[in-house]
């Protein structure tokens, strides 16, 4: 049985990264969606937040399931026993950062292999950060997310407004 973890911040989930999910779901037998809940990094969407989110849009995938994870991602790797680690490459501009961590979790744990899913052409560019912008500015992000969170995001923002108010 093949395991493979998904992992990421997911803050927030995008189609770029719906679009991996699905595409490895089909090429494994289980995928865990690993969601990083690191204290040193404040998010705008909270752990729980955001496994919500991930549950909501892949309540379709029959083999998928989301977790939140803290700590080294071999770790977490390890205790769902999974042997391939999924990450998605978006440009060029990934693929040092993206290296030098499928090294690093080699070298930790040289029973994990990494494997790369180059993101479909469509959501090349998009990324959670530049869809955090676009919301911060009241832009429309309806094709960057899953139609599902668009409401969240945006409320997030909304919020956010009314505090500083
Ligand atoms: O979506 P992101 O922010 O690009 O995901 C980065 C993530 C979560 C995969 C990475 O930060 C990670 O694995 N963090 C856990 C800590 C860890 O294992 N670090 C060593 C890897 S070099």
């Amino acid at each position: 049985m093949l395991i493979a973890v998904y992992p990421g911040s997911f803050d927030p989930t995008t189609l770029g990264h719906l679009d991996i999910i699905e595409r490895s779901a089909k090429a494994v037998d289980h995928l865990i969606i690993g969601v990083l809940n690191n204290n040193s990094k404040t998010p705008l969407f909270s752990a729980e937040e955001r496994v919500k989110m991930l549950r909501d849009v892949t309540s379709i995938f029959p083999n998928v399931e989301v977790q939140a994870f803290s700590g080294l991602l071999v770790d977490f790797a390890r205790q769902c026993n999974a042997s391939v680690i999924i990450r998605g490459l978006r440009a060029i501009t990934d693929f040092e950062y993206e290296l030098q961590m499928a090294h690093s979790n080699r070298m930790l744990a040289p029973e994990l292999d990494t494997i790369f899913l180059t993101t479909n052409l469509k959501y090349a560019y998009v990324s959670s950060s530049m869809v955090k912008e676009v919301a911060s500015f009241g832009g429309d992000i309806s094709q960057f997310v899953p139609w599902q969170l668009k409401d969240r995001i945006e409320e997030k923002y909304r919020d956010r407004i009314h505090e500083m108010r």
